[in-house]
């Protein structure tokens, strides 16, 4: 799945209507992507609300709503009828999601609060955890369908023995929801250089969730078409 977070954070960066992150969207699922996930934050620093209502007129895959557990975060995703909630962690000052959940502090509210209404509204709930057992098992308990692992601490590994072991912890915590009936799904820093390790280890992959080093490379592979499209105008 295609997050299209960043095409957002590149618009707002100069208060104008381009790039359209609901173009990004059908551009990526007319390309493969087996759905679109945004990331609509307290702040609003990249996707904006309207953004979420735009996006869902075109959306032909799933439609993954990653979210902090927030009631107006709950309300606009019944609202809009996302086909998924994934509920993340937020800070105001981080530059991008730091860590999963810790399921065992927000077991109690999301039981009472935030998983009655989601579920009310037919919205399947994805937890984005750290690969540990706990968690999973939590996550599990609570009637979540879909759990996110983490891939984070394998993306920003120093060493190849790191990467090997966060790797290991991916595919036990991946064999450990899919044995519990929860779909698994992943994402966060994978990159065209880590995807393959990960895919030839970890098992009962679902969807994955990629972003910035996909807008990344995509600024990179249009450039060079674009300043020539300009350059043969200015130049006659
Ligand atoms: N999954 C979650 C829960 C995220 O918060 C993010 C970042 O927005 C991603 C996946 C995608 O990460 P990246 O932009 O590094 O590919």
């Amino acid at each position: 799945m295609v997050n299209i977070d960043h095409v957002a954070t590149l618009r707002n960066a100069r208060g104008e209507k381009v790039p359209d992150p609901v173009l990004a969207a059908r551009i990526s699922e007319e390309a493969g992507a087996a759905g679109i996930v945004f990331h609509l934050r307290e702040d609003r620093r990249h996707i904006r609300d309207d953004d979420v209502f735009r996006l869902k007129e075109v959306v032909r895959g799933l439609f993954d709503f990653e979210m902090a557990p927030t009631d107006e975060m709950i309300k606009i995703c019944c609202e809009v009828k996302a086909d998924l909630a994934t509920l993340v962690p937020e800070s105001r000052q981080e530059l991008t999601t730091e860590g999963g959940l810790d399921m065992e502090k927000s077991a109690d509210d999301f039981a009472k609060r935030v998983i009655p209404p989601l579920k009310d509204h037919g919205v399947l709930i994805s937890m984005f955890i750290d690969p540990n057992m706990k968690d999973i098992e939590l996550s599990a308990e609570l009637g979540a369908e879909v759990v996110e692992l983490h891939t984070g601490y394998y993306a920003n590994a120093q060493s190849e023995a790191q990467a090997q072991k966060e790797l290991t912890a991916l595919a036990a915590a991946a064999d450990r929801a899919h044995s519990l009936g929860l779909r698994v799904n992943a994402g966060h820093g994978l990159n065209f250089e880590n995807i393959q390790p990960f895919l030839d280890t970890v098992p009962h992959l679902r969807d994955i969730s990629i972003g910035h080093a996909l807008i990344a490379d995509a600024l990179f592979s249009g450039l060079e078409n674009t300043v020539r499209r300009m350059s043969d105008i200015i130049t006659g």
